[in-house]
């Protein structure tokens, strides 16, 4: 059983960052919402609690609380912003709302306390608050302050319950993740078992001892999440798994060549590679409206993934790529439909199976990639960015032909190598070309031409929600432009997309 820390949800900004500095110094964690009842929270039988801030006061009417039941479980605690405060005004101390907040850096002086064991006496801390604990509860001392927050810090080292005003999860805090560490290791008494070694070990036995002798089936779409859980799926079960991929032709350069490569023969996966370009090009022709291309895509890849799974006949589980974020975001309510989304998670209606395993579904993305990298797949697997279930078909603007989607993939590819060649590929979340509609004239060597445009698209984002065009240097734009136009045929111009999301999407359809 591995140790774990339960991260309780208070709705502050940095939740998942905490989880993820937690996991990051090798101890387990999972963060759950603050109304989960004591009985769970005992079951899971944490080594360490942490509260995380939150937007609201402890006095408002909706105050968030926990079961008061959570401080004498003898399991430490560390609350952090709005959890300092929630523990101040749970145990009997008192809480304030200032007329004004306190924002930003500020120095803070450390006490003696087990949190700050081998840090300077002075350092700057992240403040964002404006209510703050004016007296102590019975049996806390002040461990740290400000100039104008008396109670940066408080402790009681008896109960083991610790919090802090400012917030040590976020880089602006000096020796935060130190703090984070200190409470883990020497509070806590974690011994740090969670390393993504341990985890593929765990899991690979995990999956031989539930498979047995049955069979699985997977649905690759090359993606790093599908592509790691099929390759742990794997190293636990061999040929007990079979992987379909569907090729829909609307794939990236060398894309489906390189799966068969990894995959196949590299790792000698049982792999069916369904060639169903011509179908979907088929039922692609004449139709330019996005929905109704994501639709059609969406449509015939399930119908293709159907005919092969029945080839297979009835099988016992079904692998499935989730991951932590999904879960926890899962559940989102009435928002508008923006783009109906396709990707490999909405399978499990058409295929005959007991089972779904998702050996992914505790881990944050740059964890998957690490577990990628721990099974031995290639840079170009574990590092790949996020790519719509569509493709291209959605990068192609307006009506998708076979010879458009071979000019997107060239001038693509060149976006891709110069991007790589200036050293910028970690850099970016995502860039790819479009190739739009429009078609305008240009001359080359004397003749007039009246050829397609390429738009370039960049963007910097964390979650895909939001997301910034990334400021790339001019001559690495003017070296992507300049090879387009004169390696890839049918392009005579090439413009760089410099809207952010919102209010435009990341994809163009
Ligand atoms: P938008 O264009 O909505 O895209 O700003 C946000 C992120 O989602 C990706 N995307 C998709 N991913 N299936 C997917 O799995 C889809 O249908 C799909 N459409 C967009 C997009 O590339 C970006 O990373």
């Amino acid at each position: 059983m591995k140790e774990t820390v339960l991260v309780i949800d208070f709705g502050g900004q940095y939740n998942q960052l905490i989880a993820r500095r937690v996991r990051d110094l090798n101890v387990y964690c999972e963060l759950i919402p603050c109304g989960t009842p004591l009985e769970k929270i005992k079951a899971k039988n944490p080594i360490g609690i942490i509260f995380t801030g939150g937007p609201n006061s402890v006095f408002g009417a909706d105050a968030l609380k926990v079961d008061e039941g959570i401080y004498t479980l003898g399991v430490p605690v560390l609350g952090i912003c709005y959890g300092a405060q929630l523990i101040a005004h749970q145990l009997g101390g008192k809480v304030r709302s200032a007329a004004v907040g306190e924002y930003g850096q500020v120095k803070a002086v450390y006490k003696k306390s087990v949190i700050f064991d081998g840090l300077p006496e002075e350092g700057v801390c992240w403040m964002s608050h404006t209510d703050s604990v004016s007296e102590l509860p019975d049996g806390f001392e002040i461990t740290a302050f400000t100039a104008d927050c008396p109670v940066a810090a408080m402790q009681n080292t008896q109960k083991r319950i610790y919090a802090v005003q400012f917030h040590p999860e976020v880089a602006h805090t000096q020796n935060g993740t130190l703090m984070l560490k200190n409470f883990l290791y020497k509070a806590c008494g974690a011994s740090g078992d969670w390393t993504m070694k341990d985890f593929v070990a765990r899991k690979v036995a995990e999956i031989r001892e539930k498979v047995g002798d049955k069979k699985v089936l997977c649905a690759m779409s090359g993606g790093v999440d599908s592509a790691v859980a099929a390759t742990l799926v794997h190293r636990a079960v061999g040929d007990r798994l079979t992987c379909v991929y569907v090729d829909h032709g609307l794939m990236r350069k060398n894309e489906t060549e390189e799966v068969r490569q990894v995959f196949k023969d590299g790792l000698g996966m049982n792999l069916i590679l369904a060639d169903a370009e011509e179908l979907f090009l088929r039922k692609l022709a004449g139709v330019t409206d996005p929905e109704s291309k994501r639709k059609i895509i969406g449509r015939e890849f399930i119908t293709v993934f159907e005919r092969e799974a029945e080839k297979i006949g009835k099988v016992d589980y079904l692998v499935q790529g989730t991951i932590y974020p999904d879960v926890i975001e899962s559940g989102s309510g009435d928002s508008a439909v923006i783009k109906s989304h396709h990707n490999v998670g909405g399978l499990p209606d058409v295929v005959d199976f007991e089972e779904i395993i998702e050996p992914l579904r505790d881990l944050f993305k740059d964890e998957v990639r690490a577990v990628g990298f721990e099974l031995g797949l290639p840079e170009q697997v574990v590092m790949r960015q996020p790519f719509p279930g569509p493709g291209l078909g959605i990068r192609v603007i307006g009506e998708i032909t076979k010879e458009k989607l071979e000019t997107l993939r060239e001038a693509d590819f060149i976006y891709r190598e110069e991007i790589a060649k200036a050293g910028l590929s970690g850099q970016i979340w995502q860039y790819f070309a479009v190739l739009t509609d429009t078609r305008s004239v240009g001359v080359m060597g004397d003749m007039r031409t009246y050829d397609y445009t390429v738009a370039l698209r960049a963007v910097l984002s964390v979650d895909a929600m939001t997301a910034d065009w990334a400021k790339i240097p001019y001559e690495v734009l003017g070296a992507v432009s300049s090879r387009i136009v004169n390696e890839v045929r049918n392009v005579n111009r090439v413009v760089y997309d410099i809207t952010s999301k919102p209010p435009a999407t990341i994809e163009w359809e």
